[in-house]
């Protein structure tokens, strides 16, 4: 394989039409892994995971601490054995429990990529890129094939001039491509991260991301990375994996996952929403501020959801399928958009829009107003787990 001079994937189709099995960098087929703690009770950390994952795609497992990210990452990697299940990377099976297949790390077609970059601090750029094929396994390749080698990944990702620099003496940036030189130095065509950006402030981070983004898609090769960071993975992501308790809820685009979420759990971890309960009735569901009407159906009780950006404000009862009464009880100015809080009953609500707003202030009885399509409505389920580090913005 020559993946850093020809590419074997085309970065400008992330979704390879067809199931054609050969077009999957990453196959992950009812996965299951428990841990058992400490006081002998057993954590399901993958619970039946299914992932079919396209060559050049970029696919991110986002969810909150303890989903299992981390556990199914390493999965992929060999760095865990997981209980039952298969997983193929490149067409090659490299686990499967009922098959008692388990090919070790070192001998599978991947890389990774650590929190932090892990670059050894008393090694050169071009050192620390040569580090994986020196110690690779099978015939060594001679100097000059690895000094050949390791310039080619570091030209790939544009930093050719800075081999003899030490990682203290480069950027975050720098030091994430060197990063990625090494990754991709033994023509891996899979590169798994975890959380590589999350020791970086949110700034260079934002930076770091989107040199990250622009490389995968110039060098090919199929990514997936790890984070609990939802703008990060809506960011970087051709699809998104959603965990919950090791199970993957929802495996879809950015979009679908922001406008279709599956499940409430995915709708309240994507993006930011108002709940409110309701009870069935015609057109729609009976809540404590008034009827949301909406053709779905979720059952006698469910819950409403709906995003504080796709609600309208107005004085006058508005037109739309649903207005609902409140009262403003606070104006928030967020730089891309004012947050109005608005009070009705012991119901708050947040709703948003864009740019700096004065069109309310603080004491005016207003309308709430709701298209039918803004309107998401889930089965009520006691108990089910809501989005952990609630969003505080
Ligand atoms: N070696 C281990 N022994 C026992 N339990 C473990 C072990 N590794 C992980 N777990 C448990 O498995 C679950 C999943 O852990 P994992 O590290 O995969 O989560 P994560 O999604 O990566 O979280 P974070 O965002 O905090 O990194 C957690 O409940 C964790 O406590
Ligand atoms: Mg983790």
């Amino acid at each position: 394989m020559t993946q850093l001079t020809h590419p074997t994937s085309s970065p400008s189709r992330p979704h390879p039409a067809g199931p054609d099995a050969t077009q999957h960098a990453i196959v992950i087929r009812q996965l299951t892994k428990h841990f058992r703690r400490r006081d002998g009770s057993t954590v399901p950390a993958i619970d039946g995971a299914d992932l079919h994952i396209e060559s050049g795609e970029f696919v991110v497992l986002l969810g909150p601490s303890g989903c299992g990210k981390t556990t199914l990452l390493r999965s992929v990697a060999g760095l865990e054995t997981p209980d039952s299940g298969s997983i193929a990377v490149g067409g090659v099976t490299v686990f499967d429990g009922e098959a008692g297949i388990d090919v070790g790390p070192e001998r599978r077609e991947l890389s990774m990529v650590f929190q932090s970059y892990a670059l050894w601090p008393h090694m050169t750029a071009a050192q620390n890129v040569r580090y994986p094929l020196e110690n690779q396994r099978g015939p060594r390749q001679s100097r000059s094939q690895m000094n050949e080698r390791v310039t080619e990944a570091l030209t790939a990702v544009g930093i050719g001039d800075l081999g003899g620099q030490y990682p203290n003496q480069l950027s975050g940036g720098q030091q994430q491509r060197v990063a990625l030189a090494r990754a991709l130095v033994n023509n891996s065509t899979v590169v798994l991260f975890d959380e590589p950006l999350s020791n970086v402030d949110a700034k260079v981070r934002e930076t770091l991301r989107v040199e990250l983004l622009a490389m995968q898609r110039r060098l090919g090769f199929t990514a997936l990375f790890v984070t609990h960071d939802q703008a990060e993975a809506m960011e970087l992501a051709t699809r998104i994996a959603v965990l919950d308790r090791g199970q993957v809820q929802q495996f879809g685009t950015p979009d679908e996952i922001y406008a279709r979420p599956a499940t409430e759990y995915v709708a309240k971890f994507i993006g930011n929403t108002n709940e409110l309960p309701g009870t069935r009735v015609a057109g729609g569901y009976e809540t404590p501020v008034g009827l949301v009407r909406t053709p779905e159906d979720a059952g006698e009780q469910a819950t409403v959801l709906f995003r504080p950006e796709h609600a309208r404000l107005s004085t006058e009862q508005p037109a739309t399928a649903s207005a609902l009464p409140g009262r403003v009880v606070a104006v928030l100015f967020m730089g891309t958009h004012t947050e109005f809080l608005v009070r009705s009953g012991e119901t708050r609500m947040r709703i948003w829009v864009s740019g700096r707003s004065t069109d309310f202030a603080e004491g005016d009885e207003i309308w709430v107003g709701l298209q039918e399509q803004d309107v998401m409505v889930f089965a009520s389920h006691p108990g089910q787990s809501a989005r952990p580090e609630d969003d505080a913005r």
